[in-house]
């Protein structure tokens, strides 16, 4: 079925009504930061990594859905990269003021960051995606931006809102908020793609070969992110045992009760389904 990419209809239903929804909600949550995070110095530590780790992902979607709009090939795609721009210049500003809330609370410098975690493997998947937009190439801007960065990153927010829920209840609403419109960009860049790519076999064939050689090179720079984040999580799950008692990884399966490399296994395994199914309807595999 066709989607509605106009731009009348999306404010309509995203800023007007989903981002309101979720504005109240963060008003009456309030965003003084908890005292288990101002207090624990090892809490704030993962606090401050996630969230620059956040900010940098936010910013390159940003940068990436930005330029696509200069080379969208009809209304309905040009649309919709315009969208997703918006979308994510709103993610990369709150999870930016949340850092900002953190490092406040614990003497940091906010700008210095988000510069450590960016690692090599990461900034060359992020700079060869600048090259891809900047030299034109819709298509493939899209599937490496959508497909395989989000199409792979997005799994994860589900996660990242379980883990924070406990800790850091406003932090959790702001990624189940950023979740809401990347799971929106994921669907609608497949169905993109997958219209794009419609009767061009020989065009189809290069773009599902740049899809396997980009997800194999995402799903490393992942399994390095996974690893340090679920172990960090794990440490201070049991540092703070009381805080932890019943926090969830996955429904149904506690932190608490599960090792670490259980909790890696989980995830991974639900990346690469749901990213299977993705790659499926943008008919790349
Ligand atoms: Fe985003
Ligand atoms: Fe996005």
């Amino acid at each position: 079925m066709p989607i509605n990419t106009s731009i009348k209809h999306w404010v309509n239903k995203v800023p007007s009504r989903q981002w309101q929804k979720a504005d109240q909600t963060l008003l009456q949550m309030g965003t003084t930061l908890p005292t288990a995070i101002a207090e624990s110095r090892p809490l704030a530590e993962v606090h401050r990594l996630d969230l620059s780790l956040f900010v940098v992902f936010e910013e390159a979607a940003l940068r990436i859905s930005g330029a696509l709009t200069r080379s969208a090939p009809n209304a309905d795609a040009l649309n919709f990269s315009a969208q997703q721009t918006l979308d994510e210049a709103r993610h990369r500003e709150i999870f930016w003021q949340r850092l900002g809330d953190s490092c406040q609370a614990s003497g940091q410098a906010q700008a210095t960051i988000s510069e450590a975690i960016l690692t090599p493997p990461l900034r060359r998947f992020l700079e060869r995606c600048y090259e891809v937009v900047d030299s034109g190439e819709f298509i493939e801007g899209l599937v490496l931006m959508n497909l395989v960065f989000e199409g792979m990153a997005y799994p994860l927010y589900a996660y990242e809102r379980r883990y924070w829920q406990p800790v850091d209840p406003y932090l959790a609403a702001l990624v189940n908020s950023a979740f809401i419109d990347e799971s929106r960009h994921v669907a609608y860049g497949a169905y993109i793609v997958n219209q794009l790519l419609q009767g061009d076999s020989a065009r189809q064939a290069k773009v599902r070969k740049l899809c396997q050689e980009a997800s194999l090179a995402m799903g490393e720079i992942f399994t390095y992110y996974i690893h340090k984040f679920v172990k960090l999580f794990d440490s201070v799950a049991h540092l703070h045992k009381d805080l932890f008692a019943t926090a969830e990884f996955a429904p149904g399966r506690l932190i608490a009760a599960t090792p670490y490399q259980e909790q890696i296994a989980v995830i991974q395994a639900s990346i690469a389904k749901q990213h299977t199914e993705l790659l499926a309807r943008a008919g790349l595999i």
